[in-house]
């Protein structure tokens, strides 16, 4: 088994609601854990770490309250998104803090997480490293995470560019660990898909910001609503990184998304109109906005995406018995 007990047993589902820039905050996060799912609050969504402890301790007592009221109902393990990049200090600071908070899981999305790793190991946490390829996924089992959370392609944000299809077996047969599969998928029959490719938990990030629970503008949310797998566009041209954007969103700030201006490198933003930002003014989406029919609240789309899991589940074998 390549999903640990104690966090199996936590779950409802085999979901995570993946860490978003810009987009997942407490509420989102709680919201998600409370409805038995696993979920990434990323450490550089707060101004402060002061900020982020103020999250973090808003998240507990929801939790903790969820936790009164219905004492069998599983609560999904809380991930933070941390950067491989920061100083020995402060990691020690921001990994003390994390321990005091219950957090059960850092999910690292760049760079070599090997010192990440090594500390984490050292209090008794556990790791999990983005990879969108072969060589960064050799690179995360030489580090030793615990888990692997292959990007596929489609996927929103920093989006992979290799077939799922491809990559999730060709990792599974050199990783004895846990692995998650995130890109494009947005329904429960993608969650069981994931699982047939080898994959341990599905990791949805696109979904998930259209709910009510997502600190996103409303014009984010109704693109999600409006827009199919045709209306994202893969570029490294808007900060140097290639990801998946939102058409819509650079044509509302006057870019055209078949002819952008190149990215003059990570940071320098000197290409866009005046004073816009990636993220902020211009949105990321996963193919998997297709299936997005409305915004919901977390709690309704678990259980959706349990009733489409548990129907795929029972999807008789080829050819039908009988
Ligand atoms: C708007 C947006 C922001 C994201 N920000 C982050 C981030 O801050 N850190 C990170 O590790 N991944 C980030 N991701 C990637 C997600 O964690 C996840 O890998 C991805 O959303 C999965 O693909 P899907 O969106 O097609 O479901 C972001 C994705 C989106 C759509």
């Amino acid at each position: 088994m390549t999903l640990p007990a104690d966090i199996r047993a936590q779950l409802r589902l085999p979901l995570v609601c993946a860490p978003m820039i810009g987009v997942s905050g407490p509420r989102l996060v709680a919201a998600a854990c409370k409805a038995g799912i696993m979920a990434g609050l990323p450490r550089h969504n707060a101004a402060s770490f002061e900020q982020f402890e103020q999250w973090l301790c808003e998240i507990r007592d929801a939790l903790a309250r969820r936790l009164d009221e219905t004492p069998d109902a599983p609560v999904g393990p809380l991930a933070v998104n941390l950067s491989t990049a920061l100083d020995a200090a402060e990691m020690a600071r921001e990994l003390d803090l994390y321990r005091r908070y219950g957090v059960d899981i850092v999910i690292s999305a760049r760079g070599n997480p090997a010192e990440l790793a090594r500390r984490v190991h050292e209090w008794g946490g556990r790791i999990f490293h983005d990879v969108t390829s072969l060589r960064f996924a050799e690179k995360a089992i030489e580090a030793q995470v615990d888990g692997i959370t292959c990007i596929a392609s489609g996927g929103g944000g920093h989006s992979g560019q290799i077939s799922a299809f491809a990559l999730v077996p060709r990792i599974r047969a050199m990783f004895a660990g846990t692995i998650l599969l995130g890109g494009a998928i947005s329904t429960g029959a993608g969650v069981r898909a994931a699982e047939m490719l080898g994959a341990d938990l599905a990791y949805l990030g696109t979904r998930f910001i259209a709910t009510a629970e997502a600190d996103a503008p409303d014009e984010y949310k109704a693109m999600l609503v409006a827009g199919d797998a045709e209306d994202v566009i893969f570029s490294t041209a808007i900060n140097g990184v290639g990801a998946n954007w939102l058409k819509a969103s650079l044509r509302d700030i006057g870019l055209d998304p078949e002819s952008l201006p190149r990215s003059p490198g990570r940071g320098d933003y000197s290409h866009l109109p005046e004073g816009r930002r990636p993220w902020r003014d211009i949105f990321s989406a996963g193919q998997g906005l297709a299936a997005i029919a409305a915004v919901e609240s977390v709690e309704s789309l678990v259980e959706r995406l349990e009733s489409e899991y548990r129907a795929a589940c029972a999807v008789p074998v080829f050819p039908p018995a009988g």
